[in-house]
């Protein structure tokens, strides 16, 4: 048989969706699953999201649509955009993708020459590793524990760029810890980033309207606005709007970046559906209660985890201030056995514990930090208390 591209043998499936798939088996097999596994929002846009696709619907042109995104999808990304803080973009500014997850992989394309080193904090989202590793760039990760909220440091940034890594890409709010950065933080993040004019800066902000204890979202054109020549800012409709399915990624940049997506959007996905791009449109553009009525839910499960795992002898959890994840440290279990059964490392411990309990969370390890796990709370209330409870009395049969 002939070979398969070196690049295929760089990517991995990812280490999510195996504990997705067990969690999913066992299940199917008439065990009682509590999934704090998948990183997915659990609620459906609002009915004028349906009303909008629907109408499109009825008068669909049964075409191609434009490689960078429909204008009225970009002017209602720009109005998004502008509420948020973004001031001075244009359509030349912005492109679209197939989620966020094709626009990062198109700018890993856009950015990075085989070689190329791209920076990035860990706890990371999985996806940054696997996306270098397929083309070829060497992925440079600053550690970032829970002794330091997971949160990383100007002098940690700052040693980061004096190797000039093509490029930095930086996630706020964070998958898989929940952290948010506060304004003080970023700008002074964003000091050191002007001090380092040759490498690109993508921020990953899918969870910008998912911030609790009124903290705000900053990113670091705000604090320093000539850092927009070379910052690129990726959006999705996944979280915020409860749409994960309907794989709308947005993008805002300076113009030679977003013609280089758009550029490639051209040689591979074309364009967004034109249905698709009606809901988003009415998404962004409509009323946001039911995005803001999540976050304020998220935020009071945020407080039922933290306070359950807080509780638990030798666990640290780190107070998330938005997304709806939460990343404690539960090494205090490892070298310890549960009913016979030794816990040596987080994968261990996950595996135990599903099998245990029930209970599905992501080995820390797949993000980058093996002394941790990601709970992701968007389950429905009923459960996440029993699940916690699970996981509490996993730790008291520890010896
Ligand atoms: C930090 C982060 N970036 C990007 C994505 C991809 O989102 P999308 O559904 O828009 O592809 C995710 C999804 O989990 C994420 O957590």
């Amino acid at each position: 048989m002939p070979q398969l591209a070196q690049r295929v043998g760089r990517a991995k499936p990812s280490a999510i969706m195996v504990i997705a798939e067990k969690a999913k088996q066992l299940k199917a097999a008439g065990r009682d699953i509590i999934s704090f596994s998948i990183g997915v929002p659990n609620f459906l846009p609002g009915e004028h999201v349906y009303a909008a696709a629907r109408e499109a619907l009825s008068h669909d042109s049964g075409q191609y649509g434009s490689n960078r995104g429909a204008d009225v999808l970009l002017d209602a990304f720009l109005q998004h955009i502008g509420a948020l803080g973004f001031s001075g973009y244009g359509r030349m500014n912005l492109s679209i993708g197939i989620g966020a997850k094709q626009v990062l992989y198109n700018l890993a394309e856009a950015l990075l020459d085989e070689g190329d080193e791209i920076c990035f904090a860990a706890p990371y989202w999985t996806t940054y590793h696997d996306i270098a590793d397929i083309v070829g760039a060497r992925s440079h990760v600053l550690h970032c524990g829970p002794e330091q909220n997971y949160k990383l440091t100007p002098a940690q940034l700052d040693a980061a760029l004096a190797r000039r890594p093509k490029v930095f890409l930086f996630n706020n709010p964070s998958n898989p810890t929940g952290m948010v950065y506060s304004g003080e933080e970023i700008a002074a993040l964003a000091e050191v980033l002007v001090r380092h004019p040759e490498t690109w800066i993508v921020t990953d902000d899918i969870y910008n309207s998912m911030v609790f204890d009124g903290i705000g979202y900053h990113n670091f054109v705000f604090a320093r606005p000539e850092l927009r020549q070379r910052l690129v800012f990726v959006d999705s409709l996944s979280k915020t709007y409860g749409m994960p399915g309907w794989r709308v990624g947005l993008v805002a940049g300076p113009e030679p970046v977003a013609k280089a997506l758009t550029t490639l959007n051209s040689n591979h996905i074309t364009s967004l559906p034109e249905v698709i791009s009606a809901a988003a449109v009415a998404a962004l553009a409509g009323p946001q209660e039911v995005p803001q009525a999540r976050c304020l839910e998220f935020a009071g499960k945020r407080d039922i985890v933290v306070a359950a795992l807080s509780a638990i002898p030798g666990v640290v959890c780190p107070r998330p201030q938005g997304a709806f994840y939460a990343f404690p440290d539960v090494s205090v279990a490892f070298g310890r056995s549960h009913h016979g059964v030794r816990i040596g490392n987080d994968v261990d411990f996950c595996a135990a514990l599903l099998d245990a309990t029930g209970v599905a969370c992501v080995p820390g390890s797949a993000f980058g930090e093996p002394r941790a796990m990601r709970i992701s709370y968007t389950c429905p209330t009923a459960q996440l208390r029993p699940g916690l409870d699970r996981i509490a009395g996993f730790f008291a049969e520890l010896t």
